[in-house]
């Protein structure tokens, strides 16, 4: 039996003993990938859905100095805030952004395998059912409010690009869309969705020219990958 990645009971019960579990790989990983696309050290960076990861710690450590670690377990919250209490730790919904974070307050706007765990109850990813999308399409608009003029919107997933690109370049988002992929053995999906620029092809051309593209993969493979990366 799966367990429900969609539930915060879920994620509440995981976080009361495990430590720390890193998904989609960890942040020397995709160090590349991140600093081309964030420069600036000063960058407001958000976090959404941190879990365990060490990547708000691999942040701060590698000299970004304003990292905002957020999740809506607040056992995890708590537990991060103890550990790391040089670091800044928020519970948030992803789904209320608005409530918690004003407009244009970040310059970038990251998450990890947090909006995979919204899909894991979908049978068929060419035919996603209209309840989930409807909820990607609430949570993507309020990502674009609260981002600057010119931040961006970083979302590192193992889902790959024919699945994603659907969802995350629509117009009324306001900004463009863009990938790369990072990782040695299986290839994950590195996003960067620009606010403020226009949604045309020219930015995925570039950026395959700049990466490792491989064959998507098999429907099948597809799920055996989600079976064996969700312990
Ligand atoms: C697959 S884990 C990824 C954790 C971490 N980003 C990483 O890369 O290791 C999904 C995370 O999203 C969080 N999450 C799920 N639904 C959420 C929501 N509605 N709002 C905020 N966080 C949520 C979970 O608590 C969990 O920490």
């Amino acid at each position: 039996m799966t367990s429900d990645y969609s539930k915060l009971e879920y994620w509440n019960q995981r976080y009361a003993s495990e430590k720390h579990y890193e998904w989609c790989l960890g942040y020397s990983s995709f160090k590349l990938n991140f600093e081309r696309e964030v420069p600036s050290k000063k960058a407001r960076i958000l976090i959404l859905g941190c879990g365990n990861s060490s990547l708000g710690n691999d942040l701060s450590a590698n000299g970004y100095t304003y990292v905002l670690n957020s999740d809506y377990s607040d056992v995890l919250i708590g537990k991060m805030n103890q550990e790391y209490p040089n670091l800044k730790w928020v519970v948030a919904d992803i789904n209320k952004l608005e409530e918690f974070f004003s407009f244009e307050s970040f310059d970038v706007i990251l998450e990890k395998a947090t909006l995979d765990s919204f899909f894991v109850k979908e049978k068929d990813p060419w035919h996603y059912n209209s309840e989930i999308l409807i909820k990607m399409n609430r949570i993507l608009s309020q990502i674009s409010r609260i981002l600057v003029k010119g931040g961006k919107f970083i979302s590192l997933s193992f889902t790959q690009p024919h699945f994603r690109k659907p969802i995350y370049a629509k117009p009324e988002f306001n900004w463009s869309f863009n990938y790369s992929t990072y990782g040695d053995y299986f290839h994950y999906f590195f996003y960067v969705m620009t606010k403020g620029e226009s949604l045309d092809s020219a930015c995925i051309n570039a950026s395959i020219s700049i990466s490792h593209f491989v064959e998507p993969l098999s429907e099948d493979e597809e799920d055996f990958i989600f079976s064996i990366q969700c312990p």
